[in-house]
């Protein structure tokens, strides 16, 4: 077990309804490049705080580079060069660890932390399943002894799992490259849920699954969350998915976070103009009328814009917008929102 750090502040006040299981303060991940021989930082993490509460599905939505995986990857302390932790802190709270600073954790008790309590699904990975070895071995190096039943028992239950997933219990004898890209992924997903941990981080596990698959992906997820008190962070593109799974959920742009709020909030009343634009072109049966594109790309993170990242493409920008970065505050009950316009009455 994990020893947990004796803090004597007392944990921040959740957003969530529940109590905080995840808190992450001022958070700051760069990608040190070297271009020319000249380093830049890509600030794709850029001072993210929020909060997950215990038994909570959190789903991040963005558009593409905007730092959702680079975030969750520095969550999950997966982080690996050119990608650098510059600052801030990644806080947890489980039932048997006590309150622990990830980035303080010897590695050590990190490993022993991964996937009992804590596991995350990559993007578009199948790194954590060793090439060379058939997948039984993976499974029982990283599950077996967490889960503390007798080989027979436990091999059952893996097979089970599998079966919730689609997935037949001979893939145990398959070496990765023998199975296609959607068995991997299932497969990985099986192996992060198996020991039902306290925080699943997934980041668009579903993405190169077909709609019956995902559906029972999607299924198993919540089930773990409410059977377990389990809490999700889940990263996708898609809002639907969010919709169906999410309680909250956050946006981000740019390396920052722009607005979060319950999952229906957001939808149904969006505030930011960013998520107002990402709302407004979800696709909706029967309607006809014309959509409108944003202006503009979204900024380079080695080289970001001052101010409000998003004001070179803002219907709503005004002077300030280019000189002071809105903060991410409270615009209603559990609903911030990071906008001048918003603050001020004018959005
Ligand atoms: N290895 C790397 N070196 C330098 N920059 C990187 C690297 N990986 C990602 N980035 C940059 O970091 C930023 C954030 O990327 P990230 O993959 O986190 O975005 P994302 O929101 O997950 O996108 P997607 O929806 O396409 O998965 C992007 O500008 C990207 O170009
Ligand atoms: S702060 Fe200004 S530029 Fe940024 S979203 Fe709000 S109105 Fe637009
Ligand atoms: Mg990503």
């Amino acid at each position: 077990m994990v020893v947990a750090r004796q803090d004597p502040a007392p944990p921040a006040a959740s957003t969530s309804d529940n109590p905080t299981a995840l808190s992450v303060r001022d958070l700051h991940a760069h990608y040190r490049v070297s271009h020319f021989g000249i380093r830049r930082d890509v600030r794709a993490v850029d001072g993210i705080s929020f909060e997950v509460g215990r038994n909570e599905i959190y789903g991040l939505a963005g558009e593409s580079s905007s730092g959702k995986s680079t975030l969750v990857k520095t969550i999950a302390r997966a982080i690996r060069p050119p990608l650098f932790h510059v600052g801030g802190e990644v806080v947890f709270e489980f039932p048997d660890t006590g309150r622990f600073s990830l980035y303080e954790l010897p590695e050590e008790d990190l490993a022993r932390l991964r996937w009992r309590h804590l596991s995350y699904i990559m993007q578009a990975s199948m790194s954590v399943l060793n090439p060379v070895r058939r997948v039984r071995h993976s499974f029982a190096d990283f599950a077996f002894r967490h889960i503390g039943k007798r080989a027979p028992e436990f091999w059952a239950l893996v097979a089970g799992h599998l079966e919730r997933l689609h997935l037949s219990a001979s893939v145990l004898d398959s070496y990765p490259h023998e199975l296609s890209g959607g068995m991997r992924q299932r497969v990985t997903i099986a192996l992060a849920t198996v020991c039902r941990p306290d925080f699943v981080i997934a980041d668009e596990p579903t993405t190169a699954l077909d709609v019956v698959v995902q559906k029972g992906v999607l299924e198993m997820i919540r089930e773990i969350q409410q059977q377990m008190g389990s809490s999700v962070l889940f990263v996708t593109h898609d809002m639907s998915v969010h919709a169906y799974l999410a309680d909250r959920l956050g946006i981000m742009y740019a390396g920052r976070l722009v607005e979060e709020g319950p999952t229906r909030e957001i939808l149904l009343a969006p505030q930011h103009p960013y998520t107002r634009h990402l709302v407004a072109s979800l696709p909706r049966i029967g309607d006809r009328s014309e959509r409108h594109g944003l202006e503009g790309r979204p900024p380079s993170l080695a080289a970001p814009p001052p101010g409000c990242r998003f004001h070179p493409r803002c219907p709503l920008a005004m002077p300030i917008c280019a000189q002071e970065v809105p903060p991410l505050e409270d615009a209603a009950p559990r609903h911030r929102v990071a906008c001048h316009a918003v603050k001020r009455g004018s959005a």
